[in-house]
């Protein structure tokens, strides 16, 4: 029984959703309604107020690929929000029965049985991997980051950065920097700010061979958005209310040879950075490599140390929203 379950849009709510990808966001309310519920959940986690609203939920966790973030924050906002069983599993592709050759559907079918979970939490190598599991399970997949192209999670928390940061999330001048063709947050974020913020310009920087997949760009540009390309940083730097810098993602390369051509082709450092607004932020997913110098990091402009607790914040809203009906 595979079930016929498909990507639904959000249309206004998260209920009972799976949340696969950006593209399911169809209205400006849906994100700021969230946003709401992650600012009150930040007071509440400032204040270190208990909170109870799953109690009584089971949360899964399964992670094919490294983490630190994404699965820490994930774990700290079901324990702040009172679940009451919280199943973590890390190291998947290592000590699950996937080295014996387990599908992920009997994967999942596996976890929804053996745990009783209300929800699931997917970090995997492929692109369709939490379709894919969506269809194998009655309950929610969250999408923690899916091969090459989806980070939901992670473009939300990242929205809200910017939000939060500057006061607004359109009209801005956002320059995104990197390895653009194997970076998923990247290609997620744009995507929501198609929808969430259709007056942003983006301008993409890579090293040549790492540019962003031309699908990808025609997608945007039908949308509306205002893209261009280079890979002439300094041109576009003194302008750009938002720098997104990404590392490059060596764990895609087939050719050590390949990679070394590109490695350390872009870093930032305090020097670079002059040419820059006052008022603007730098952001990056982590981790970090060797693309933003550490002598950077007590700049005012630094956002990507509170991208992290944003990310506590917004994962405790879409937990909420996905598993109770009135927040
Ligand atoms: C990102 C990812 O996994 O795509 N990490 C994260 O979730 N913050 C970025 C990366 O690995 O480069």
């Amino acid at each position: 029984m595979t079930g016929e379950k498909k990507i639904e849009p959000f249309r206004g709510s998260f209920f009972g959703k799976d949340v696969i990808s950006v593209e399911q966001f169809t209205d400006k309310k849906e994100i700021e309604d969230l946003f709401k519920i992650a600012t009150k959940m930040k007071r509440s986690v400032e204040e270190r107020k208990k909170r109870d609203d799953l109690k009584g939920f089971c949360i899964a966790e399964l992670f094919y690929q490294p983490s630190t973030r994404t699965y820490t924050s994930f774990y700290a906002a079901a324990q702040r929000l009172g679940v009451s069983y919280f199943i973590p599993l890390h190291g998947m592709a290592a000590y699950s029965s996937t080295v014996k050759g387990e599908s992920l559907p009997d994967t999942i079918r596996t976890i929804e049985q053996t745990t009783a979970a209300d929800l699931i939490i997917l970090r995997h190598p492929d692109d369709s991997s939490s379709e894919q599991a969506a269809l194998y399970t009655q309950v929610p997949i969250i999408n923690a980051g899916s091969g090459t192209k989806e980070h939901p999670t992670q473009a939300i928390l990242d929205l809200y950065t910017i939000k939060e940061e500057l006061g607004k999330m359109d009209g801005l001048e956002v320059v995104m920097l990197g390895d653009l063709k194997n970076g998923r947050t990247i290609k997620s974020l744009a995507k929501l700010m198609a929808v969430m913020a259709p007056k942003t310009k983006i301008t993409f920087v890579s090293p040549t061979g790492l540019e962003a997949p031309l699908d990808f760009i025609k997608g945007l540009k039908n949308k509306g958005l205002v893209i261009k390309e280079t890979d002439n940083l300094d041109k576009v730097l003194p302008s750009a209310d938002v720098l997104y810098v990404t590392r490059i993602q060596k764990e895609w390369f087939t050719d050590p040879e390949e990679y070394r051509r590109v490695q350390g082709s872009y870093i930032i450092t305090p020097e670079l950075m002059r040419k820059a607004k006052r008022k603007m932020i730098v952001m990056h997913p982590l981790p970090r490599v060797e693309e933003i110098d550490p002598n950077f990091d007590s700049d005012p402009r630094v956002a990507y140390f509170k991208q992290m607790r944003n990310g506590l914040y917004t994962r405790m809203a879409l937990l909420t929203a996905v598993l109770r009906k009135t927040v």
